[in-house]
């Protein structure tokens, strides 16, 4: 039997990397024109990582984590996100001795075991980009509207924005505490996760999906009503900076994030498009998450889009790049000369492809019309003695006398490469 990818792993075929590559283009254009570096951060950990960042009781370090044991006994993990990747190197190349504020972004696997479906993958993709060193609401609203550019720039207005403010660790035990007494009443009606979370992590309760839970947290207390003063004042600054930047933004009061290292703002970039994986990004603010992986007191916030997600979102658009020319020959004589062609207009540029197999010319016709070639040029003997031939543009049956030389053909058919 033939082997195939593990279950919820993808490949990606060349059709649709194009799409692949212009999302990756836009958000690197998008983030280095905000100031934002690349960072390249391995995709195994220590596990230790990660149970202290995202949390012990969060649904990925109980369930979703792909752990084991390397050969020297140690336990490693493949990463689940890359936040905690990217500030443990933060902290041990000391990058915030060079700038007290670092704008990083990343991109590559990530590795979760949850149900494969639609936009849900066990292998998936994620851009991110990192902001620490600023307390400042502005770095908050300059992030948001850094992810807002990006959907723009790539031509998706639907993906909404919704923000949050989940407090501090001064307010959030007196929310947790709300929330715990009013679901009491309601703990028989809870899922068998949410019975579980009610005592480790009662905030998750308003996220689950199951119809019972969504009836039995109907009416559960506001986290925005719970803010204490600095959170509440940090929320409205955050909000005053979108709206001075025209950035349109709902507010969710019931949105709780599945990682426990948040602070303050959270948000989504939420569609409908895309059955119960409403999330194409996500982030949020997380100022105790480097004191609490053994480096400074220094704040951060970030978010991370799913590729597979917003690859989903583009559609059916056409996203592959097409042969500029296509050179065929006659006969076995003219191949030579087609070829020595084709190695010039390379090197100059130009995305040349012959017939690699001497078949007939009807055949290379056909596959020139299969590549979409823009243009396509027959060299037959004639054409060799008189050194020119006559070049067809395929979308309009335009054609033109040209060299058949590497500046004359390359004047005549330019090149698409960037
Ligand atoms: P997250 O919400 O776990 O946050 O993931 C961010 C995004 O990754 C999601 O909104 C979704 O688009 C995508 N994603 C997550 N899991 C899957 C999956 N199994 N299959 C396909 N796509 C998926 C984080 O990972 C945080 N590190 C974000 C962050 C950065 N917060 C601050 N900085």
């Amino acid at each position: 039997m033939a082997l195939t990818a593990v279950k919820g792993f993808n490949d990606i075929l060349p059709d649709e990397s194009g799409r692949w590559h212009y999302i990756e283009q836009t958000a690197r254009r998008v983030f280095e024109r905000n100031g934002f570096g690349e960072i390249r951060v391995p995709v195994m950990e220590k596990t230790e990582l990660f149970c202290r960042s995202i949390g012990d009781a969060t649904d990925i370090v109980e369930k979703e984590m792909y752990t084991f044991i390397d050969k020297g006994e140690n336990s490693v993990t493949l990463r689940p996100e890359g936040t905690a990747g990217v500030m443990r190197a933060f902290i041990e190349h000391k990058m915030y001795a060079q700038d007290p504020v670092s704008k990083l972004y990343y991109l590559g696997p990530m590795f979760r075991y949850e149900r494969p479906q639609k936009g849900r993958y066990r292998q998936f993709h994620q851009i991110g980009a990192e902001l620490t060193g600023a307390h400042d609401p502005l770095a908050d609203a300059q992030v948001l509207n850094m992810l807002v550019s990006f959907f723009n720039e790539i031509g998706l207005t639907e993906p909404s924005l919704q923000i949050n403010s989940l407090g501090c660790p001064e307010c959030r035990p007196a929310y947790r505490a709300a929330l715990r007494s009013f679901l009491e009443e309601r703990i028989a009606h809870l899922c068998e996760d949410c019975k579980r979370r009610f005592a480790t992590n009662p905030l998750r309760t308003l996220d689950c999906k199951v119809p019972g839970c969504v009836e039995a947290t109907a009416g559960a207390p506001s986290v925005l009503e719970h803010l204490c003063s600095g959170c509440d004042e940090h929320f409205t600054t955050v909000r005053r900076y979108l709206d001075l930047s025209q950035t349109r933004y709902d507010i969710n009061s019931r949105m709780v994030r599945g990682l426990d290292y948040y602070t303050r703002t959270t948000f989504e970039m939420v569609t409908g498009l895309l059955g119960s994986q409403s999330a194409v990004a996500a982030g949020g603010r997380y100022d105790g998450l480097i004191s609490q992986l053994g480096g400074p007191a220094i704040p951060g916030i970030g978010f991370a889009m799913g590729l597979e997600r917003v690859a989903l979102l583009l559609g059916g658009q056409e996203f592959c790049s097409f042969p500029d020319l296509f050179i065929a020959t006659m006969g076995v004589g003219e191949r030579d000369v087609a070829f020595r062609l084709m190695a010039g207009l390379l090197k100059s540029g130009v995305r040349v492809e012959m017939d690699y197999e001497g078949k007939s010319l009807k055949s290379q016709m056909r596959r020139a019309d299969k590549l979409k070639s823009r243009y396509c040029v027959v060299i037959g003997e004639n054409e060799v003695l008189s050194g020119k031939a006559s070049f067809k543009r395929m979308a309009d049956g335009f054609q033109a006398d040209a060299a058949l030389t590497v500046a004359g053909i390359q004047s005549l058919v330019g090149t698409s490469e960037q």
